[in-house]
């Protein structure tokens, strides 16, 4: 079983000698999973491609890894456990033997079906046990799964399709959130209307009472096609390198990127951190609250946890149904021991009032974690004194899609923690502070732009069919670096702090959003000239999606026409990107060059406007004035 630091000496020592000799430190690592055939080589890499490989030539394949090689040790403890939306539904459990078996009839279906080693399957689904199976049925069988959150519209679901060819869809027929019922089955169809030709089959999960057209030869029923199947599907033999799943992400251009993870590298790694950073021990329960459909469920509710022998909960609701109590209802319920949330729900439920959390046992609570966006000072404590009650270390994670897995954290109680701070660097991970002329930061108490100057074996690989975006957006800014996107200090103790986005990517409610993504959906708007779009300070979002529009001539009614922007955006990308304040404007600060001045805008819409710096080399100084009495009239 992977290495589990007990101390923050041996994390000090684990951390000196990943960075004193890398290759042996990982290949130590990589010793303790099942490989059909040996690595030549620990690590090929050049940042300039780039072009990096973990454990070059192995052969391998990780359900072996998450299943197989737990059932002689294991077999018959809980690998998956299932919280249902509805409380006083059942709640489902698959033993690592009966998730093996699930697994493998899943793998079997799918080959059926015409899938084959290197065939993308592409997922709209709730959090339902069969999204796991089937995730894991396609790594089964060498099929590459590409995820989509299930709140994305059709629009954004049919560009993920074509972007990475899929050639099966697995959905559900509704999917169960909260008091709502959505017939999901509708946005597939709405989506493959969409010129998506390279979709043979669609698999259909029923997960409602309802009838839903199915259309002839191309849907089918994940029950008609699983159930009958053979328990037993041999794991094709994988190349370390091989690509395991795209998951698409936004960045500060263009349309969503489907970030690429490979098999090898990702294994080793995602468990590594999850045994680390959780200190999961033999019997705890563990509880990520993430969706699948973005990376923290990939790695720590389906990979990290699957492959560390654990117990992993998959819920299938909101944090606030039936009432704000629920998280905490279900910790008790199901003595959780490790729990893991994002900082937005944390502060919509410390909106709730502290009777919520007061009324449950949770002394079962051993370490409580944080991920997805800067944890502020007020949602700590009151996860450490409320939820943990003084007793629990609270691991903040900080990561991101495209590293695959944590990179700066404390484990567990082993590493001193500040509020706010991600702490320490989890062995094998080398980052660096930059300045904005290339040179690197030394020593602490400063801020800089987040790098990484060396190889870890989550990396991202490229950006699906489009490797040179890969090279421009992640190794082009620093030479020989990898650049984060993201703005950090290091204090005095050589703790990082991670400050947000210094691109133009903003972090709403813990997603990530690019700005161009949500300006070009506002101006699918037949009224629509211009549009900017920033992120401003928001109490429980963390940050809020603020819009000024530029309209081709004047609006009558702004009520009815911020309705109709929101109602595009939701078509074009979904609920999650719909713009909390938008403010209609005459014209937007530009420079000379005909460059937005996004500095202004952003200042004018987090109410800072005493304080706009210079505006006297703008094309057009005087729209700042109206933009500011809009934003008052606004506020
Ligand atoms: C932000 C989510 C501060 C950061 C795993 C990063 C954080 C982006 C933290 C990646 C944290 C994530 N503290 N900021 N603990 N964790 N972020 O790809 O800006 O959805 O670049 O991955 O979220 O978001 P992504």
């Amino acid at each position: 079983m992977t290495l589990q630091i007990k101390s923050f000496e041996e994390y000090q020592k684990a951390y000196q000698n990943s960075v004193a000799d890398p290759e042996a430190f990982w290949a130590e690592q990589a010793e303790t999973f099942t490989w059909k055939k040996k690595w030549d080589k620990v690590l090929d890499w050049d940042f300039k491609g780039p072009d990096v490989k973990w454990f070059v030539n192995g052969k391998m394949n990780i359900t072996e890894n998450c299943l197989d090689r737990h059932l002689a040790e294991r077999g018959d403890q809980v690998a998956l456990l299932w919280e249902p939306n509805d409380p006083s539904d059942e709640v489902r459990s698959f033993t690592y033997k009966e998730l093996y078996a699930e697994v493998c009839k899943a793998a079997n279906a799918l080959k059926a079906n015409g899938i084959e080693k290197g065939d993308r399957v592409c997922f709209y689904m709730p959090m339902v046990p069969e999204l796991a199976i089937a995730v894991l049925a396609c790594a089964r069988i060498g099929a590459i799964h590409s995820v989509v959150f299930a709140g994305f519209s059709a629009h954004a679901l049919a560009d993920r399709i074509k972007d990475a060819t899929c050639k099966m869809v697995i959905c559900s027929d509704f999917n169960n959130r909260g008091t709502k019922h959505i017939p999901v089955k509708k946005v597939v169809d709405d989506a493959l209307a969409m010129d998506c030709d390279s979709i043979e089959t669609v698999l259909v999960y029923k997960n409602g009472d309802e009838q839903v057209p199915m259309q002839e030869g191309r849907d089918k029923w994940w029950h008609d096609e699983v159930n009958g199947q053979s328990p037993e599907c041999e794991a094709t033999e994988m190349d370390s390198e091989d690509m395991l799943f795209i998951l698409y992400t936004s960045g500060s251009t263009g349309k969503p990127k489907g970030v690429v993870h490979t098999c090898g590298g990702y294994m080793v790694y995602t468990c590594y951190s999850f045994r680390n950073v959780f200190q999961y021990q033999d019997g705890d329960v563990y509880w990520c609250t993430a969706d699948i459909g973005w990376i923290t469920g990939h790695s720590y509710i389906v990979y990290g946890p699957l492959l560390a022998g654990a117990t992993t909960m998959m819920f299938e609701g909101v944090p606030t149904y039936p009432d704000a109590g629920r998280f905490w209802e279900v910790c008790d319920k199901h003595k959780v021991n490790q729990f893991y949330t994002a900082p937005t729900a944390i502060r919509a439920l410390i909106a709730q009032g502290d009777e919520w959390v007061d009324k449950y046992d949770l002394s079962s609570l051993t370490v409580l974690g944080s991920v997805g966006e800067p944890i502020n000072e007020e949602a700590w404590q009151w996860y450490y004194k409320k939820v943990g009650r003084e007793r629990c270390p609270i691991v903040d994670t900080w990561w991101q899609t495209e590293t695959g897995a944590i990179m700066i954290s404390g484990l567990g109680d082993h590493s001193p923690m500040k509020p706010a701070h991600a702490g320490y660097p989890l062995p094998g991970i080398q980052p660096c502070l930059m300045n904005a002329e290339g040179e690197e930061l030394e020593g602490n108490d400063i801020e800089g732009l987040l790098c990484i100057k060396y190889p870890w074996p989550s990396i991202l690989r490229t950006t699906y069919g489009d490797h040179e975006r890969c090279r421009q957006t992640y190794f082009s800014a620093f030479a020989d670096m990898y650049f984060t996107g993201d703005g950090a200090r290091r204090d005095k103790d050589g703790m990082y702090r991670i400050i947000g986005r210094v691109d133009d990517v903003i972090n709403v409610s813990g997603h990530r959003m690019g700005t161009a993504e949500v300006e070009n959906a506002i101006n699918e708007h037949s009224m629509v000239v211009e549009s900017a779009v920033v992120g401003y300070p928001h109490d429980i979002k963390g940050q809020g999606i603020y819009a000024y529009i530029i309209t081709n001539g004047p609006v009558d009614d702004e009520d009815e026409f911020r309705k109709e922007v929101l109602k595009v955006v939701t078509e074009e990308i979904g609920p999650i990107a719909k713009p909390d304040r938008i403010q209609v404007v005459s014209g937007l600060p530009k420079t000379r060059s005909g460059k937005i001045m996004r500095r202004i805008l952003r200042k004018v819409a987090s109410g800072d406007m005493a304080n706009l710096g210079d505006t006297s080399t703008l094309l057009n100084p005087e729209v700042v004035e109206e933009i500011k009495t809009g934003a008052e009239e606004l506020r």
